[in-house]
């Protein structure tokens, strides 16, 4: 059975990160999707909301599986045996990045491997940072964000 894990903050989630989840549900039997517990963001969602809002959004993915890690992410990995990362490049810009956390983690375990994937293209300037900053000035995410998300934003975050 192959499985991948796709860690991150997710905070929250957004219709690029669904869009590679889908994807990623087509090529292994097992997704999971990790969610870095990580106070130190001053993040807006708590790491169950967050992780909450993902299991309502892949309802319909019955190969996803939603857990949260603190930690390294190498060693999370050993514990549940999967071997693959996947993460998202929207530019040239995630490049740099991505790639020294690949070879990082090679380095603290020669086994993993780290599967880059694009989103589809209308998804390509999505961030969680930007979508939050987008809504609280009253913006509209609408398109950018899965309907649940859409809605928790709403309720928690009063538009300028
Ligand atoms: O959504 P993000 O914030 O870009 O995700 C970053 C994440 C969670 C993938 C990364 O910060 C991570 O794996 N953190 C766990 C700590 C770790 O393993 N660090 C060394 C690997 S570079």
């Amino acid at each position: 059975m192959r499985s991948a894990v796709f860690p991150g903050s997710f905070d929250p989630l957004t219709n690029g990160h669904l869009d590679l989840i889908r994807r990623g549900t087509r090529l292994f039997d097992r997704v999971i999707i990790a969610v870095l517990e990580n106070e130190g963001k001053a993040p807006l969602f708590t790491v169950p909301e967050r992780m909450e809002l993902i299991r309502v959004c892949t309802r319909d993915m019955p190969n996803v599986d939603v857990q949260s890690f603190s930690g390294l992410l190498v060693d999370f990995m050993r514990e549940i045996g999967s071997q693959v990362v996947v993460r998202g490049i929207r530019a040239i810009s995630d490049y740099e990045y991505e790639l020294q956390m690949a070879l990082m983690n090679r380095e603290l375990n020669a086994d993993t491997e780290t599967m880059f994937m694009m989103p589809a293209v209308e998804y390509t300037y999505v961030s969680s940072r930007l979508v939050k900053e987008v809504f609280r000035l009253g913006g509209d995410v609408a398109r950018l964000v899965p309907q649940p998300v859409l809605l928790e934003l709403r309720r928690r975050l009063p538009k300028a």
